[in-house]
């Protein structure tokens, strides 16, 4: 969709829906009050003959005009009470906006939403917030459907407007909308990357994404490792997944040089399974198909530097996404291998299923060679963590409290929050092999945890944190679909990290 922001009053266009807030007990926001006044009091009328709840997100359209009035509708939608309108509540809101003019069949919405008071929130995080939560809510992955009339339907709703009363605010939101859609377009790779199966977006598919990648900028170079550099460098641990498979393990790096020469990169690992079956520990049938998903992290890595590159951002970062599937086949990894990984550390792979850790550790070692000021990875790494944290925060460990402290910051400003959980030494314990350096699983308690302290093993030369998106990446269920999370967390990091 086009966005535009404006400033002034909000004008009538034909074709268009004005998109207004207003709160309880008949308050209304700056542009709504000048909208009614101008509507002779049409919508003050509306409110005290309905008298609506005005709980945030709540839609009243005012579907019919008096005569003269070019725009064809109003929605006005709910704020809760003047005054204490919080980020959750500004983003529900703007969530059932575009829903609502998506649904309405305008074609122009201009939507004076942005200017309401959040918190101590700013004109640049409200609009950013806002091109973010409207392309999001556009979002649909079509690709796969190639008959039936209704799912290919594109919304009539072709541009937004964000409108402000004050000029001053013009800046401010242009550079918001700007780090908005870059990052909504980041978010739409990801999630296009994902939703993909995994018969059509194989590892040799993610890696040609990559190249595509690079060949948008001068600043991104991509490298692409085959299974014999893996090999010449000692992956013992990332080539033992992909034996069980017939698709070629692929290791994705991507070099950003946004920053000064001698500034340090921040390296960013994504978990790249691009489908995974369990190997000989098989998983259930039920739900299988998810696990397509599996490489939700390395497409998020993806996303991310397309946004550095969209946004320039003055920073060096680098991408390591390993890329694999998890499949059972004759040469897969058995209960009891053992293995040694590029840091001479030999695993004993006592379940299959726990693949992430011995593609990520691997990643984790080359990643050494960057000197990294600090290095995220992102990983749907254990059922475990969706066990202890649900659905609504990633789960985050690091051995850095500065680090985790500014992740989880981020995931606050960007309402992708993080939950931090405990890695200390005393769970080191569960990780104890009778036969190798280390076992791959830590047994049934804590296996967030446990799965973080075998990646930790391999992070000790560098600042580290490990986000387990097993419960944020996708929804499952009725609008089964990636989420591309934890990218707002990430970008919003990475424009931290700028200022
Ligand atoms: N990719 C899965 C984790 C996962 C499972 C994410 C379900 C989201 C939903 C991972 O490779 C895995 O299978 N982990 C095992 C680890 C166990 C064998 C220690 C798990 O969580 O069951
Ligand atoms: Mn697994
Ligand atoms: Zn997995």
């Amino acid at each position: 969709m086009d966005y535009a922001i404006k400033t002034g009053s909000v004008e009538h266009h034909p074709g268009s829906c004005l998109i207004l807030g207003f709160y309880q007990k008949r308050k209304l926001p700056a542009a709504t009050l000048a909208q009614d006044e101008a509507l002779d009091g049409l919508i003050s009328r509306l409110l005290k003959r309905d008298d609506p709840a005005a709980k945030a997100g709540d839609i009243l359209p005012v579907n019919h005009l008096p005569h003269g009035s070019k725009a064809e509708r109003i929605l006005l939608v709910g704020l809760g009470k003047e005054g204490e309108l919080s980020a959750k509540d500004y983003r529900k809101a703007l969530t059932a906006a575009i829903k609502a003019a998506k649904d309405c069949g305008s074609e122009l919405a201009v939507c004076a939403l942005p200017d309401v008071t959040v918190g101590e929130y700013g004109v640049e995080w409200k609009t950013r917030q806002a091109a973010m939560i409207f392309e999001d809510g556009l979002y649909r992955f079509t690709q796969c459907k190639k008959s039936g009339e209704d799912n290919n339907k594109p919304p009539k709703l072709k541009k937004t407007v964000f409108q402000f009363q004050s000029d001053e605010a013009e800046t401010e939101a242009g550079n918001g909308l700007n780090q908005g859609l870059a990052i909504a377009h980041g978010m739409e790779l990801v999630k296009d990357l994902a939703n993909l199966p995994g018969n059509l977006c194989t590892p040799t598919y993610l890696a040609e994404q990559a190249e595509k990648l690079a060949k948008q900028s001068k600043k991104l170079k991509a490298k692409i490792l085959d299974e014999a550099d893996m090999e010449a460098l000692g992956m013992g641990a990332l080539l033992s997944v992909s034996k069980g498979s017939r698709q070629p393990a692929k290791l994705i790096v991507l070099e950003y040089k946004g920053g000064e020469a001698k500034q340090k990169p921040l390296v960013l690992v994504g978990k790249g399974l691009t489908f995974d079956a369990g190997g000989i520990s098989l998983k259930q049938a039920a739900n299988m198909d998810e696990m397509k998903y599996d490489m939700c992290g390395g497409a998020g890595v993806l996303g991310l530097l397309q946004i550095a590159v969209e946004l320039a951002l003055p920073l060096n970062l680098v991408g390591l996404v390993p890329a694999t599937e998890n499949l059972p086949g004759g040469n897969a990894n058995k209960p009891g291998d053992i293995v040694t990984s590029m840091a001479g550390i030999t695993i004993e792979i006592l379940n299959t299923d726990a693949e992430g850790r011995l593609i990520l550790c691997d990643t984790l070692s080359y990643a050494e060679r960057y000197n990294p000021e600090a290095v995220v990875d992102m990983a749907t790494l254990t059922g475990a963590c969706v066990v202890a944290l649900g659905r609504q925060p990633s789960g985050l460990m690091g051995n850095d409290d500065a680090l985790c402290n500014e992740l989880l910051q981020a995931g606050e400003e960007a309402g992708d929050r993080a939950w931090r959980l405990p890695i200390w030494e005393e769970y080191q314990e569960q990780l104890k092999s009778n036969f190798a350096d280390v076992a791959n699983i830590g047994g049934p308690d804590g296996g967030a945890i446990t799965a973080a302290c075998f990646l930790s093993r391999f992070a000790k030369k560098y600042h580290w944190a490990h986000l387990d998106i097993a419960g944020t990446a996708w929804k499952t269920g009725q609008d089964k679909g990636a989420t591309a999370r934890p990218v707002p967390l990430m970008a919003q990091f990475l424009l931290n990290r700028v200022k």
